[in-house]
């Protein structure tokens, strides 16, 4: 069989860093990245499990693909966390002939020419290999095909929260920490060969560090702030529980460090709160964005929602809706409860309809919308400084990217812009983007 690949991601940014390196490990084992995706051999999906409609959507991209691929036999590869959490069952239903969860990411391609070789059927690898040292690995130096001003950098996999509603935990396995030295001297290597971008990546990177006594997020983040050449460093997952004051001031004496702090609230209720098991209460939130107020000057907040988490009442719906339009966040995720089989709150009765749940979600949608679009008008007149992304398919003269503020803007430009620090001084909104027009 012809070896050529292709691979879809989808989730979150871990995907979109777990992809890089089965990008890599395919390239390593001789396969090749498909000129046409649509003419692949080898079809990978790197999948997420977090709502229901995540799953949803890719079973349906690969009974498409498969379709399509009827006249020449394909290979469907299914990883990442949906992987993880449907196994077996993946191959039993016929939906894919490798199935690997996210620790096997980087192994790939060892694990297809196997297969190959062997000439097997069906097979199913789960996170038994706890080895990480792979994944830090100098060969992602040179794979900078993608975004070569930019690099996700996981700091760690997995997490030990286990928040009610939400099945990461499981399909990802526990907290593990890079040992800081091994991710300071990745990063250095990649300053050193022209990247200007770092984002630090975990579901919840003020844990960094706990689980083996390394130093705690904040001097990681003071120490990657302090390598010559990175212009802009973005760090998610933050986590109110742990997010601390000592992380509010290096970003406030690092002026390379992104503005734009994502802080997932889920719900304005203590009493939801608690059902979570997110262990802080509003109060707390309220405390960490009133000291970040006071010690960063200009900073923006962007956090994740979720509405209608079993025995929400219309009262604690409002207290989250009360606290949105005090916050006023700059941008919110919002999602509508999707019970995963094997949380705790699986088995926590749903008291309100699908309809209603969509409602409340419409509802917080529409309050939200208004605040973004208070916040991005506040922005006009501004200077700000961008780091531009990509060209506009439909202009073919306009590039878009973010502010250090992680606010989305256009401005007019070509692939020259591409991955550099330009200032765009912003003189009108339009939708929830920020235009503006090139100063230098
Ligand atoms: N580690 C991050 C979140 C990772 S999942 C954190 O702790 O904030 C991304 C977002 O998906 C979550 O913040 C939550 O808002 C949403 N989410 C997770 N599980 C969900 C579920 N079962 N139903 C609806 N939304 C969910
Ligand atoms: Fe899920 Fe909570 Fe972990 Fe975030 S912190 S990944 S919401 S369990
Ligand atoms: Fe989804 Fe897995 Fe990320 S479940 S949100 S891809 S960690």
């Amino acid at each position: 069989m012809n070896r050529t690949f292709r691979i879809e991601t989808f989730g979150c940014q871990m995907n979109v860093g777990d992809s890089e390196l089965i990008r890599l490990s395919m390239v390593k084992n001789g396969f090749m990245e498909a000129a046409n995706p649509g003419d692949a051999d080898i079809c990978i999906y790197n999948t997420c499990s977090v709502r229901d409609n995540a799953e949803k959507r890719v079973l349906a991209k690969i009974s498409t693909a498969k379709g399509i691929g009827v006249a020449k036999k394909r290979l469907i590869v299914v990883a990442g966390c949906m992987a993880q959490r449907l196994g077996e069952e993946l191959l039993k239903k016929k939906v894919a002939s490798i199935v690997i969860g996210p620790y096997q990411s980087p192994r790939l391609g060892e694990i297809l020419s196997e297969f190959i070789k062997n000439k097997k059927n069906r097979l199913f690898i789960s996170q038994e290999n706890e080895n990480f040292a792979e994944r830090l690995t100098p060969e992602l130096l040179e794979n900078r095909d993608v975004e070569p001003w930019h690099k996700w950098v996981t700091i760690t996999h997995g997490c030990e929260n286990f928040c009610a509603y939400c099945i990461v935990p499981y399909v990802r396995g526990k907290l593990i920490s890079f040992p800081s030295e091994r991710i300071l001297k990745f990063i250095q290597e990649l300053a050193d060969s022209g990247v200007i971008e770092v984002t630090l990546l975990g579901q919840n990177v003020n844990q960094y560090g706990q689980d083996a006594g390394d130093i705690p997020f904040h001097k990681l983040l003071a120490k990657t702030a302090s390598i010559k050449g990175l212009k802009k460093i973005n760090f998610m997952t933050s986590h109110p529980m742990d997010f601390n004051e000592e992380t509010i001031h290096v970003i406030n004496d690092n002026p390379n460090i992104s503005r734009g702090i994502h802080l997932p609230m889920q719900s304005g209720s203590d009493r939801i709160l608690k059902a979570m098991n997110r262990k802080y209460t509003t109060a707390h939130y309220f405390s960490i964005i009133e000291k970040i107020d006071k010690i960063i000057p200009d900073y923006a907040v962007s956090t994740d929602l979720i509405t209608g988490f079993p025995g929400e009442t219309t009262e604690e719906f409002n207290e989250t809706l009360e606290a949105v339009k005090r916050i006023k966040f700059d941008e919110a995720f919002m999602f509508s409860y999707s019970p995963r089989m094997g949380t705790p709150s699986y088995s926590m009765k749903e008291t309100i309809s699908e309809k209603e749940k969509a409602a409340r979600l419409h509802e917080l949608i529409s309050v939200q919308r208004e605040i973004s679009l208070e916040k991005l008008i506040k922005r006009v007149n501004n200077r700000e400084i961008v780091i531009a992304e990509k060209v506009s398919k439909k202009s073919g003269t306009e590039v878009a990217g973010k502010t250090f503020l992680n606010h989305p803007v256009v401005f007019s430009g070509d692939i020259n812009d591409i991955g550099r620090e330009t200032i765009v001084e912003i003189s009108e909104v339009r939708g929830s983007t920020l235009f503006g027009r090139k100063i230098i």
